[in-house]
């Protein structure tokens, strides 16, 4: 079937459960900030810190513009930054480069699992956790469906029962080539 995207809210698990569906299907996976990082030679937040918001957020878009025209991960599975989906540009690139998953968790389940994350991520750094996964997913929560092919919930489940969900989405787009 080619690529499967995961997209979601910071938190929700995106990479973990993209890494095991990529091992136990033998495919290559990506995750766009570690790409990201790779590239600029230093972490997420430095690059917030030193260039600002909006060039790391140009650095995300040219990331797509890369991978809807490459092979890679082209049979793998690639995990998106948080954020990727709020772009418009952005959503449509995503619509080139596969099937999009959104790995959709309550505000509540969000807000538990970053309270005491808040350290690395840019955009919760002094701020209160709770009010800010409100505010964040008031903006993104239409632009997260808006960019999905399929939701997957993840609230009260164990993480085989997503990587499960994830795989028999995987093979029904494989079946389709
Ligand atoms: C962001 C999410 C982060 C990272 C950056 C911005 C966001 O990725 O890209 O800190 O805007 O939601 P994770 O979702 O992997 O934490």
């Amino acid at each position: 079937m080619g690529r499967i995207i995961l997209e979601g809210f910071m938190g929700s698990g995106k990479s973990t459960y993209g890494q095991i569906l990529s091992k136990e299907f033998l495919l290559s996976f990506a995750d766009t900030d570690k790409e990201i990082e790779k590239a600029e030679g230093c972490s997420i937040s430095s690059i917030f810190e030193r260039k600002g918001e909006k060039y790391f957020r140009d650095l995300e878009t040219s990331y797509l513009e890369k991978l809807s025209v490459s092979d890679i991960c082209k049979d793998g599975v690639v995990s998106l930054g948080g954020g990727m989906p709020v772009r418009e540009k952005n959503r449509s690139l995503l619509r080139k480069c596969g099937t999009v998953v959104y790995i959709r968790a309550s505000r509540e389940l969000l807000k538990e699992r970053l309270r005491d994350r808040s350290a690395k991520r840019p955009l919760l750094k002094g701020e209160n956790v709770d009010e800010k996964v409100d505010s964040l997913m008031d903006e993104r929560e239409e632009l997260y469906l808006d960019a999905a092919d399929q939701v997957v919930d993840i609230d009260g489940k164990e993480i085989y029962q997503v990587v499960n969900e994830l795989k028999r989405i995987y093979n029904r787009g494989r079946k389709k080539h």
